[in-house]
C-alpha cells in the first residue's frame, strides 16, 4: 500500500529556516507544494528573508508559510508551535555554527545545539510526529584516510566543539530510532555550502568578519575588505591549497526536498552525502570568482589554518540512486551567483 501522502497535505517545520540553507530550502519546498512554518529565533539571520521567500515564491505558494519568532531551546514555544499546526516532519538546521568561535565558547555550542535538538524530538515525540531531517556536516568524516567520503566511511574524532555537536546529534537521533523504531531520521552531511538564489534577492550573509572562505571573497570582490588570506599553499594538492567539495545552496535545498520525498512513509535512519563529488582548491575559487566579477582579486599566503584538513570531497552515489538526487551548478555557477548576490546586496539583508 502507498502510505505517502501527497505534499499539499504536509506541513514541515523548519527550524532555523530563515538563515542560508534554511531559507533557500522553504523556497524549495513552497515551490513543491508544502505547507512550511518557520521557527528561528533570528540571532543569525534577519526578518527581512521572509519577504524575500515571498517575492520568489509569489502570492499563492507565500500563504502557505508561516513563521514564528523563537529558540527552540523554549519547550513551551515549540508546544505551541505543534499545538497550532499539524506537522508532519521538522528539517532541523537552528543552531550555532561558526567553528572558532566553539572552540572559544564550548559551553554555548554543546547548550545550546544539544538542547535545542533535545527539546525539539521531545516535543515532537509528545505530538507524535517522529519523521526529522537533521542538517550534518561532512565535519564528521575528520581527517580522512580515503576519498572520496563515502556514507560508510569512519566517523572520525572532531577537530571542534561545533563538529562534535554535529556528531553528537547523529547520535542522540540514531538512538531515538533504536529505542523507537517508527522514528524517521535522515542525516544530511554536507560539504561545504557556496552560492546564492540566482534571483540575486537571497544569500549568505554573515555577521562580522566572515570564517568562511567564500563569503570572504565575495567581500573582497565588493570592495569591503583588501585582500583573500589563503591558509595554507603547502597542502598536498594540485596547487598546495585546500580542497573541498563546494556545492551550491540551491543544490542543497534541492537535497532536502527530495529527501522529504523519499523518507515519506518510511521509518529508519538513513545517511545521505550531499555534495558535488568534485573537489576545488582555494586558488580555484579564487580563480573562478574572479572571473565572475571580472576583475583579479587579491590574495596573500597565510600559514595553515588549525584545524583545517588537506582535502575532502563526497561520494554521492548513494543519493543518486535512493532519492535521484545530484547536484546541477559548477563552481562557476556558484561564484556567478555568490556574486551577483553580493554586488546587488553589498550590506546583505541590511543594505
Ligand atoms: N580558507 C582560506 N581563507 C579563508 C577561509 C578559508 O584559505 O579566509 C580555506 C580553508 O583553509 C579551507 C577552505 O578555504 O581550505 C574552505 O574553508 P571554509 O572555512 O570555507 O570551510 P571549511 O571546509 O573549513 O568548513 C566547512 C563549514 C563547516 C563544516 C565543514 C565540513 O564551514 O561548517 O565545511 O567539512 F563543518
Amino acid at each position: 500500500m502507498d502510505t505517502a501522502a501527497t505534499t499539499q497535505e504536509q506541513c514541515v517545520l523548519v527550524t532555523g529556516g530563515a538563515g542560508f540553507i534554511g531559507s533557500h530550502t522553504v523556497v524549495e519546498l513552497l515551490k513543491d507544494g508544502y505547507s512550511v512554518v518557520i521557527v528561528d529565533d533570528l540571532s543569525n539571520a534577519s526578518e527581512k528573508v521572509l519577504d524575500r521567500i515571498d517575492t520568489i515564491v509569489g502570492e499563492e505558494a507565500a500563504k502557505n508559510l508561516s513563521f514564528y519568532r523563537a529558540d527552540v531551546c523554549d519547550k513551551e514555544a515549540l508546544a505551541y508551535i505543534f499545538d497550532n499546526n499539524t506537522i508532519t516532519s521538522v528539517i532541523h538546521f537552528a543552531g550555532y555554527k561558526a567553528v572558532g568561535e566553539s572552540v572559544a565558547k564550548p559551553i554555548e555550542y554543546y547548550t545550546n545545539n544539544l538542547a535545542s535538538t533535545l527539546t525539539l524530538v521531545d516535543v515532537m515525540r509528545e505530538h507524535g510526529c517522529k519523521s526529522i531531517i537533521f542538517s550534518s556536516s561532512a565535519t564528521v568524516y575528520g581527517d580522512p584516510d580515503v576519498l572520496p567520503l563515502t556514507e560508510a566511511s569512519p566517523k572520525k574524532n572532531a577537530t571542534n566543539p561545533y563538529g562534535w555537536t554535529k556528531w553528537m546529534i547523529e547520535q542522540i537521533l540514531t538512538d531515538l530510532h533504536s529505542s523507537d523504531p517508527e522514528w524517521n531520521v535522515v542525516l544530511l552531511r554536507y560539504f561545504n555550502p557556496i552560492g546564492a538564489h540566482p534571483s540575486g534577492l537571497m544569500g549568505e550573509d554573515p555577521k562580522g568578519i566572515p570564517n568562511n572562505l567564500v563569503p570572504y571573497v565575495a567581500q573582497v570582490a565588493v570592495g569591503k575588505r583588501d585582500a583573500i588570506h589563503v591558509y595554507g599553499n603547502d597542502y598536498d594538492t594540485h596547487d598546495g591549497t585546500g580542497v573541498r567539495d563546494y556545492i551550491h545552496v540551491c543544490d542543497l535545498a534541492s537535497g532536502h526536498a527530495a529527501a522529504l520525498k523519499w523518507m515519506d512513509g518510511r521509518s529508519g535512519v538513513e545517511i545521505f552525502n550531499l555534495g558535488t563529488g568534485k573537489g576545488s582548491s582555494v586558488l580555484d575559487v579564487i580563480t573562478s570568482f574572479s572571473a565572475a566579477c571580472g576583475k583579479e582579486l587579491p590574495y596573500v599566503m597565510e600559514p595553515r589554518r588549525a584545524g583545517d584538513v588537506t582535502a575532502n570531497y563526497a561520494n554521492c552515489i548513494k543519493a543518486k540512486e535512493l532519492m535521484g538526487w545530484e547536484a546541477q551548478f559548477n563552481l562557476d555557477d556558484m561564484c556567478r551567483d555568490s556574486w551577483n548576490w553580493q554586488s546587488n546586496n553589498p550590506n546583505g539583508y541590511e543594505g
